[in-house]
């Protein structure tokens, strides 16, 4: 270290030391691994990072280097609060918009009250302490902002924050609930998009079972958490045929079909007149089954025909042929066959046929166009060929030719 950042080291702002009166911190640092620990996590704290420090949580007289006056009763110490009394302890500040309005006032005060209308709140109300509480989720002495990739409640994180849970097969039996949630979750569609390809716009378990609340904010009940995301299939689905007899008997409208933490890329299959979805209530000669068949038909078609438009192009490419034009079609096909596939939640097979068309032209139109270029180049091919061979024997001809008047002069 050169003599300058010596100098510079000890002037700086000692950004990570408590200030050097807090003799909470002191005394704590002098105490056993445990307090050791308690510090360490501590000097990531966002509490900490803001200004507060041992005492605006626990109370007591931080000015005391006295054990006993440091930590009593009468300067307002609160040990560890059991987990009955940490809603609380937290919301001593985090329900009180004066208090939070001086460090961030957009910050929501409502935690607590939202926390009391979920299974984990109602349950520690009835007096079970196996639930969740706030520092299951945040910590007590390592809360970051969820935004942080260190936090708990970071969004790649979050399954295993909740796992620590609700992967416990002994503690979930006792509730008589799965205990595979995290393990589902993570080999999903969803779960493939966050943990693998870091798309934070897919789901992770807080955001279809809210962060504090029974339910995420603007959503009615878990039965349309899907629909947050995935709009136009709710939407299709309640104005189908289908959404009033579902109401009626509480099935969930898209993990009935999808599964909820399982859910796995969707193909034709489900609407195959022997395993498909449908047959799950529908009999094999019902014309519902039937109208899976019309659907499944149009959806494989559209899809056949984009796929053989794909190759039918990258073989005219390979022959350096110029595809722009059937590659733009063929891109633009790509919408139609979305549409199509989520057009299938009308049940009608009218409608997946209406959405599927443009599709089913466009990659038509660029099939042909591939496969005429391929074609012409083929004939242009064999017109060189006998250009070359006329051309050749021509030339032979015509060097055997002077040959003969040579021989002849000579
Ligand atoms: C944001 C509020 C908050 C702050 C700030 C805070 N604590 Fe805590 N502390 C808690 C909670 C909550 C518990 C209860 C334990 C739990 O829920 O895990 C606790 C528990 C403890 C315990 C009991 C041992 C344990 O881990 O259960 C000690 C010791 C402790 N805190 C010391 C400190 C010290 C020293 C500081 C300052 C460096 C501090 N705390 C700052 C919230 C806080
Ligand atoms: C002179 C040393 C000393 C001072 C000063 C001190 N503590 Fe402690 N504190 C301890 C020791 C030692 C323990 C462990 C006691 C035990 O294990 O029974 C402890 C325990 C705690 C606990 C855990 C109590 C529980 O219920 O398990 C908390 C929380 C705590 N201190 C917070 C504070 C705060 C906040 C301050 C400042 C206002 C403070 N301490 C000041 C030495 C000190
Ligand atoms: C003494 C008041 C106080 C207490 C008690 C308190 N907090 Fe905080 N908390 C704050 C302040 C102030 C902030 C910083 C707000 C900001 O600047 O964004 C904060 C920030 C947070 C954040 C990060 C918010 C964000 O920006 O996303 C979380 C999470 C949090 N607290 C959880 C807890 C938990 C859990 C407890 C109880 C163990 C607790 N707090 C106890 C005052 C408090
Ligand atoms: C079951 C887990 C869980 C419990 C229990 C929990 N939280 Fe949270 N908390 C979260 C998640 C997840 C987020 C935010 C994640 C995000 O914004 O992506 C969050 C966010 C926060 C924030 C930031 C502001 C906000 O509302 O988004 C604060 C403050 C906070 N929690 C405090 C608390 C307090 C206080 C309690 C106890 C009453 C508590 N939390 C209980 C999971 C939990
Ligand atoms: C400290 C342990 C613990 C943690 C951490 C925890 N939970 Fe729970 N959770 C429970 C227990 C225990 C129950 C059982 C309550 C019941 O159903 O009666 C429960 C119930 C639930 C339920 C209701 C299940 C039902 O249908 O009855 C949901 C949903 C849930 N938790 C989601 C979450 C999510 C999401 C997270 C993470 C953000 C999480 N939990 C973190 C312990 C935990
Ligand atoms: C895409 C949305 C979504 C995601 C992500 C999600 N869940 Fe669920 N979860 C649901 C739905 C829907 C239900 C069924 C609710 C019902 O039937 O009332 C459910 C049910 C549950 C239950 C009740 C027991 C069960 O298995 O049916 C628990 C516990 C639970 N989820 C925890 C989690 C945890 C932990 C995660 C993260 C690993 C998670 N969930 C991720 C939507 C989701
Ligand atoms: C927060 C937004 C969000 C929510 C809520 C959500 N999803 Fe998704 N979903 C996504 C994203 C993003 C993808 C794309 C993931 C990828 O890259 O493959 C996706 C993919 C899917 C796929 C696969 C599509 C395909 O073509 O492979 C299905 C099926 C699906 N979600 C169903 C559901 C169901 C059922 C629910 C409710 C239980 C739900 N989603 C809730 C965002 C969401
Ligand atoms: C009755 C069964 C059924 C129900 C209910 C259902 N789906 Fe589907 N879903 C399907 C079938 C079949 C496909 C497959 C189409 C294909 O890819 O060939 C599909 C495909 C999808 C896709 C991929 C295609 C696209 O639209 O991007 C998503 C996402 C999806 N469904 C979400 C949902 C959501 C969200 C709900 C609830 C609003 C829901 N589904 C309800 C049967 C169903
Ligand atoms: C969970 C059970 C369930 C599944 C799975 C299911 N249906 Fe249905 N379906 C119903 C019920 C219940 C009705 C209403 C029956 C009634 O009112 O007579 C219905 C009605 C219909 C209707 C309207 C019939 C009419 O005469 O108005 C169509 C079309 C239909 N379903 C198609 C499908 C297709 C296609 C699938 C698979 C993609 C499917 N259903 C999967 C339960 C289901």
């Amino acid at each position: 270290m050169t003599i300058l950042s010596a100098v510079l080291l000890l002037l700086a702002p000692r950004a990570n030391a408590a200030p050097a009166k807090d003799q909470c911190v002191i005394c704590h640092a002098t105490q056993g691994d445990s307090h050791q620990a308690i510090l360490k996590s501590f000097s990531n704290d966002i509490h900490r990072e803001v200004g507060l420090s041992c005492s605006s949580c626990h109370g007591g007289d931080s000015s005391s280097d006295d054990f006993g006056k440091a930590m009593s009763a009468e300067a307002g110490f609160v040990g560890a609060p059991s987990k009955a009394e940490t809603p609380k302890f937290c919301g001593k500040c985090h329900s009180d918009p004066a208090a939070m309005k001086k460090y961030n006032p957009s910050l929501p005060v409502d935690q607590v009250v939202k926390y009391y209308t979920s299974v984990h709140g109602r349950r520690l109300q009835a007096g079970d302490s196996k639930v969740a509480v706030c520092t299951n989720c945040h910590t007590a002495h390592a809360i970051r902002p969820a935004k942080d990739p260190s936090s708990s409640v970071y969004s790649k994180n979050i399954p295993r924050t909740c796992g620590q849970c609700h992967s416990d097969a002994k503690l979930m039996a006792s509730y008589k609930l799965p205990a595979d949630q995290v393990a589902k979750y993570a080999g999903s569609v969803h779960g493939k998009a966050l943990l693998e390809k870091g798309d934070t716009a897919a789901p992770v378990c807080n955001t279809c079972h809210g962060n504090h609340g029974a339910v995420p904010p603007g959503v009615e009940n878990i039965g349309h958490v899907c629909g947050m995301c995935h709009a136009h299939n709710e939407e299709f689905f309640q104005a189908g045929p289908m959404a009033k007899a579902w109401q009626k008997r509480k099935f969930h409208i898209c993990a009935t079909c999808h599964n909820h933490h399982d859910i796995t890329h969707p193909t034709s299959d489900l609407l195959s007149s022997g395993s498909g979805v449908c047959r799950k209530c529908h009999l094999a000669d019902s014309p519902q089954v039937k109208a899976a068949g019309a659907m499944k038909a149009r959806l494989d078609e559209i899809e056949g025909s984009y796929k053989a438009t794909q190759a039918a192009i990258l073989a005219a490419e390979e022959k350096g042929l110029d595809m722009a034009e059937a590659r733009d079609l063929w891109d633009g096909a790509r919408m139609s066959l979305f549409q199509a596939k989520t057009s299938v939640h009308t049940f009608r097979p009218e409608k997946v046929a209406e959405a599927a068309a443009p599709g089913l032209e466009a990659t038509g139109k660029a099939r042909k166009a591939a496969d005429d270029a391929v074609k012409d180049f083929g004939r242009r091919r064999v017109e060189l060929g006998i250009a070359t061979l006329f051309l050749t024997l021509l030339a032979l001809g015509l060097y055997l030719k002077v040959r003969d008047i040579e021989s002849e002069q000579g």
